[in-house]
């Protein structure tokens, strides 16, 4: 079948040029679509075994946890029943989904709208931004990797890191600058509130996960899904879990998201105005297991597109911050929970997540003791 036929273009196919080409483009997987392109280049076909994973039965009537924060700042019973409704969340699944998070509906829409604007403007608007250089802080490619044997995702991205020390607005592209800044202000006070239940779910002094900077650095991206005209071969975003802290996302109402949750591959419904919140490697850590974080994925689809904005709490290197070390919190260990993972800083952190590369493995291996 096709898979097949593509087996047959293996030994004519030469990988770096055609990322290249796609790069020198700088218009993106948008770029292409839009000139018409009715067959996958090479470098977005996924392998059999990543595609195989792809065709499990839904299990019926299994969810991830939706948890209501309406009242947490002011009702003392409502605030200690979702700190166990989080804590059940974060041991279980890794995943939630959270109503009543204080983020205004107009604001959720308006941020899905200016990540659109961004994508679907003339291409020569975006093609100055087009860039791999990690040093910049704001930037918008395709998620391919030059260095090493990854698939390419089908997606564009648009990534501004917005904290501790945000770009100065007139770096922020036009078509999504006031709603980006209004957007992640409101993120990073919901982050502050989700960071303070967190530390009570683990039983922790107050503060104590803000304290050792976990709600400082922030990582916003925009991601845009064209529709794909081969979607079965390819993915939108391949198997991984998140590094850092902990991540807030927004989605539209496209879905195609999904969670490995008991070795099977759980949808993630959209519900309008909610968010979804996903913890990382680097929380895992932390926590010595307590709370995990999980294998997630993008399916391709042949409709589109599909917009999501993913925001990552995670360590950035400042020569303030450079030599913060992370290990499994004290507090936590004890003679029948010994640490399960060595420290690390936030220097060493940065580099091995650089390299990982692997798709469907995980940072933490790395760090286990
Ligand atoms: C990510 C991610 C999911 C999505 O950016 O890490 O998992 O729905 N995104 O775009
Ligand atoms: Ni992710």
């Amino acid at each position: 079948m096709v898979v097949t036929s593509t087996a047959t273009v293996e030994s004519t196919y030469d990988r770096k040029s055609e990322l290249m080409a796609i790069d020198r483009s700088k218009a993106g997987i948008k770029g292409l679509v839009d000139a018409g392109l009715a067959k996958l280049p090479r470098v977005f076909v996924h392998d059999r075994l990543n595609l195989e994973i792809k065709s499990g039965p839904p299990p019926a009537n299994v969810e991830i946890p939706v948890i209501d924060l309406g009242g947490v700042d002011n009702d003392s019973t409502r605030r200690a029943e979702t700190t166990n409704q989080i804590k059940n969340a974060c041991q279980k699944w890794g995943f939630f989904q959270v109503v009543n998070h204080g983020i205004p509906v107009t604001t959720l829409e308006e941020m899905i709208n200016g990540i659109r604007r961004f994508h679907e403007q003339e291409p020569e608007a975006k093609e100055e931004l087009y860039s791999r250089d990690e040093s910049k802080k704001v930037t918008f490619n395709t998620k391919i990797d030059m260095s090493q044997a990854l698939t390419a995702y089908w997606r564009d991205t648009l990534t501004c890191v917005m904290a501790p020390r945000p770009p100065a607005p007139e770096e922020l592209p036009a078509a999504c600058r006031e709603i980006m800044l209004d957007y992640t202000n409101n993120v990073m006070k919901l982050g502050v509130t989700l960071f303070e239940l967190l530390t009570e779910a683990l039983g922790l002094k107050p503060n104590h996960l803000k304290e050792i900077g976990c709600a400082e650095g922030l990582y916003v991206m925009g991601h845009y899904y064209p529709a794909c005209p081969e979607p079965e071969l390819t993915m939108g975003t391949g198997i991984h879990t998140d590094s850092g802290f902990l991540t807030v996302l927004l989605q539209d109402q496209m879905g195609g998201l999904q969670v490995l949750h008991d070795n099977q591959w759980i949808d993630v419904i959209p519900i309008p105005g909610a968010l979804i919140i996903n913890l990382g490697d680097l929380l895992q850590l932390i926590t010595n297991d307590k709370f995990i974080s999980v294998y997630h994925r993008v399916l391709a689809k042949n409709v589109g597109p599909r917009i999501s904005i993913a925001s990552f709490f995670r360590t950035y290197i400042q020569p303030d911050n450079a030599l913060r070390m992370y290990g499994p919190i004290k507090e936590l260990l004890s003679e029948e929970n010994p640490p399960l993972y060595k420290e690390t800083n936030v220097v060493d952190y940065f580099k091995f997540k650089h390299i990982k590369g692997v798709e469907g493995t995980s940072a933490l291996a790395h760090f286990k003791l």
